[in-house]
């Protein structure tokens, strides 16, 4: 049997099989007959994703949007499980299934749901990839790779769960964190287009403070997409900001334009914005021990939010990936219940503490079944996050030339 973790995000596919991680863009397109093929850098079978899946040719991921005619993303949950779960599931699933690999090895993964979706779309999962599959790469030189799948279960998790669990457990799935297994803890996952909220108190989930907003990145990136458009007549697609919104600075038919103030001042106002929701859910869970700030948009707002926040922060660690931390989850809660670790009784706990039974993480994780189906709260409307005077400031900002590269 192999096991793998899956993350299907609005703005990156993570996966991992507990020695390497894969994350691309979740971009999909046609796939273009290429006339001519050239390139310097050094490629695997995970650079290059020309697949075909039911009959269809994609490309997938950064091949899309380099080279497709027509790209494929979403903001939408609806369209990302009917649309993009499949194709992006399959591909990467096939990129771990080694060559070698007995034909319909079972293949068990552990995927995740943004809270406000879980429940009502858990199941999907299942009927849209358990069973057999096949998977054509083609590569460059023209030579194609066929994998047959064979997807054995799928096992849904909410996502900001992951980031719990990859704290919690080690790589073989064993809670080592028993200090975290006995608090209660707030995850904040700020993703592309989501910003989870869950608590865990003792391994058990609380549905009441737990909730999804569409507050992620890309709402900060609508703003300055906007704005770009508006002075420079130029639609600047959300997913082809990412490397801009880092740099602050965009290149656009020859000019540099500098928008790292009116990018400082909408993530600021992002932040203000995800504090007041942690305040305002989180009113009553003022004896919350430890709150974990994830996802990759935590990595972008956690200078302005880790000081709003009132309350015990794990510290960002800034060598480590926060896009991947709820896939690293994922993969651990699947060796814990299908890997070696399985089987293995729980120590018994030392007498004068209260023991943490191991069950308790599989009963907590089977509650985590939000009552309220498919709700997303909105926030204000983009341009309201930016106040007017920032708004003129920005303009003239925009006109400002970088120096030459
Ligand atoms: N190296 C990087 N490249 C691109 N984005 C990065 C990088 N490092 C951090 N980020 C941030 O990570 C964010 C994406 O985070 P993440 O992958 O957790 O979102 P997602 O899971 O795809 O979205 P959602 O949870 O809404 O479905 C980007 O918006 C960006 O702000
Ligand atoms: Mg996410």
């Amino acid at each position: 049997m192999e096991i793998l973790g899956i993350d299907i995000g609005f703005g990156f596919t993570k996966a991992t099989n507990g020695k390497e991680t894969l994350i691309f863009k979740s971009l999909f397109g046609d796939a273009t007959d290429l006339q001519f093929w050239m390139d310097f850098g050094e490629h695997s079978l995970k650079d290059f994703f020309h697949v075909t899946i039911d009959g269809k040719s994609y490309f997938i991921g950064d091949l899309a949007e380099q080279q497709s005619t027509v790209l494929n993303f979403t903001l939408d949950q609806e369209k990302l499980i009917s649309e993009f779960v499949k194709i992006l599931e399959l591909t990467v699933t096939g990129t771990f299934l080694k060559k070698d690999a007995p034909i319909n090895v079972p293949i068990n993964i552990v995927s995740g749901l943004p809270i406000g979706y879980f429940k009502q779309n858990h199941q999907r999962f299942n009927e849209i990839l358990t069973g057999h599959h096949k998977v054509t790469y083609h590569k460059h030189d023209g030579s194609q790779l066929v994998k047959e799948i064979y997807i054995n279960k799928i096992r849904m998790l909410p996502q900001p769960i992951g980031s719990i669990l990859n704290i919690l457990m080690d790589d073989n799935g064993k809670i080592i964190n028993t200090d975290l297994a006995k608090q209660k803890v707030g995850v904040v996952d700020i993703g592309f287009r989501t910003t989870d909220f869950t608590i865990m108190d003792r391994l058990r989930y609380i549905d009441r403070s737990s909730r999804t907003m569409d507050t992620g990145i890309s709402k900060a990136f609508s703003v300055i997409s906007n704005k770009l458009r508006e002075k420079c007549g130029v639609n600047v697609e959300l997913y082809r900001l990412y490397r801009a919104a880092e740099a602050g600075a965009i290149k656009m038919k020859g000019h540099g334009l500098n928008f790292s103030k009116i990018r400082d001042q909408v993530y600021a106002q992002l932040a203000g914005t995800i504090a007041n929701d942690i305040d305002r859910l989180w009113a009553e869970d003022w004896d919350i021990d430890t709150i974990i700030l994830t996802g990759g948009g935590c990595m972008d707002l956690a200078q302005y939010l880790q000081p709003l926040i009132a309350g015990n922060v794990r510290p960002i660690m800034n060598d480590v990936d926060a896009r991947l931390n709820n896939v690293q989850g994922y993969i651990k809660y699947a060796k814990y219940i299908w890997g070696e670790s399985a089987p293995e009784p729980p120590a018994p706990p030392p007498p004068e503490l209260e023991p943490i039974e191991e069950e308790a993480v599989e009963d907590a994780l089977i509650e985590a079944q939000p009552a309220e189906d498919g709700l997303v709260e909105k926030q204000p409307l983009d341009d309201a996050l930016v106040d007017n005077d920032t708004l003129e400031e920005i303009e003239e900002l925009v006109e400002e030339k970088l120096p030459d590269e």
